[in-house]
C-alpha cells in the first residue's frame, strides 16, 4: 500500500436519525435524502441508512429515493433475513452491511455472531454479491469472527467501536482501543477491507482515525446531533477534519 494510499480515510455519514425526527411527527420533513446531499457536499464519502425491520427511521421509499439521489455510494444496513434481502436484491445499493438486530434496542447493540450462522451468512453474502453488492458484516473485535468473516467470502468487515466508544475509564478506553487495533491488523492481514464505526464522536474519532488498516468509519448519531447547532455542512466538515487529524495526513 502506497504511503498515499495509507493516508486516506472515508467518512459514511449515517442519516438514519433525520428520519427518526420525521417519523416522530409523521411529517414529511426533516428529509433524510435531502441531509445526504448537503452530507455528501461537504466531503461524506458514502451514505448509510439502516432500514429496519420496524422501520423507525428509514422507510422503503427513502431507499429508492436515496439510490436515485446519492452520488457517491449508499451503504444499506440490514438484518440477514429474506424480506431484506429481496429489498437490497431489487434496489442494488452499491454496498449491504449485514447487522444483527433486535426489535427492543435502542440502536445495534452487538456485532453479528457469525460463528452460530455460518450458512445463514454465507448464503446471504452470496446473493447479494451475485448481484454486485459489495457486502460487509458488521462484527465485534474479535479474531474468530474475523476468520468466520472471511469464511463467508465477504471482503469487507465493519468493526463495532460501541465497546471502545461507551467506555469511560481510561483503562478501559485503553483495553477496547488496542482490541480494536489487534481485530484491524489481524484483519487486514487476512485480506479483508476494514471499516469501522458505532459510537464514534467528534472526542472519540481520532484514535481510531489513526489506524491504518481501517479505510473506513461511518457515523451517524453524533453528526447528526451536532448539525442541529452548526448545521450539517460544518457537522460532516468537521468530522472529516478530526479524521485527517487523526492519520496524519
Ligand atoms: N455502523 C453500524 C453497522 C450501525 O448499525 C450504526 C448505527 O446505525 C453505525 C455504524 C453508526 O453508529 P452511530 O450512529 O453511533 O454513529
Amino acid at each position: 500500500m502506497s504511503q498515499k494510499t495509507q493516508r486516506v480515510i472515508d467518512l459514511g455519514v449515517n442519516v438514519d436519525h433525520v428520519a427518526t425526527l420525521r417519523q416522530a411527527r409523521g411529517t414529511d420533513y426533516p428529509d433524510p435524502v435531502e441531509c445526504a446531499i448537503i452530507a455528501e457536499n461537504a466531503g461524506a464519502d458514502s451514505i448509510t441508512i439502516h432500514l429496519r425491520e420496524d422501520r423507525r427511521h428509514i422507510q422503503d421509499c427513502d431507499l429508492a429515493r436515496m439510490q436515485e439521489s446519492v452520488n457517491t455510494r449508499v451503504n444499506l444496513e440490514m438484518a440477514v433475513t429474506e424480506e431484506m434481502i429481496q429489498i437490497a436484491l431489487a434496489t442494488q445499493p452499491a454496498d449491504c452491511c449485514l447487522v444483527p438486530e433486535k426489535r427492543e434496542e435502542l440502536t445495534t447493540e452487538g456485532g453479528l455472531n457469525i460463528l452460530n450462522q455460518t450458512q445463514k451468512v454465507k448464503n446471504a453474502v452470496l446473493r447479494l454479491q451475485e448481484a454486485g453488492i459489495r457486502v460487509s458484516l458488521f462484527i465485534d473485535p474479535d479474531l474468530d469472527q474475523l476468520d468466520a468473516a472471511v469464511e463467508s467470502g465477504v471482503s469487507v468487515v465493519e468493526l463495532h467501536t460501541g465497546t471502545y466508544a461507551d467506555s469511560k475509564q481510561h483503562n478501559d478506553v485503553t483495553r477496547e482501543f488496542k482490541r480494536i487495533q489487534r481485530a484491524a491488523d489481524f484483519g487486514r492481514n487476512l485480506g479483508l477491507t476494514i471499516h469501522a464505526g458505532h459510537g464514534l464522536n467528534y472526542h472519540n474519532v481520532k484514535p481510531i482515525a489513526s489506524l491504518i488498516p481501517i479505510v473506513e468509519l461511518n457515523i451517524g448519531h453524533s453528526i447528526i446531533s451536532r448539525a442541529l447547532f452548526v448545521g450539517m455542512q460544518k457537522a460532516v466538515s468537521t468530522m472529516k477534519e478530526l479524521m485527517q487529524e487523526g492519520r496524519g495526513a
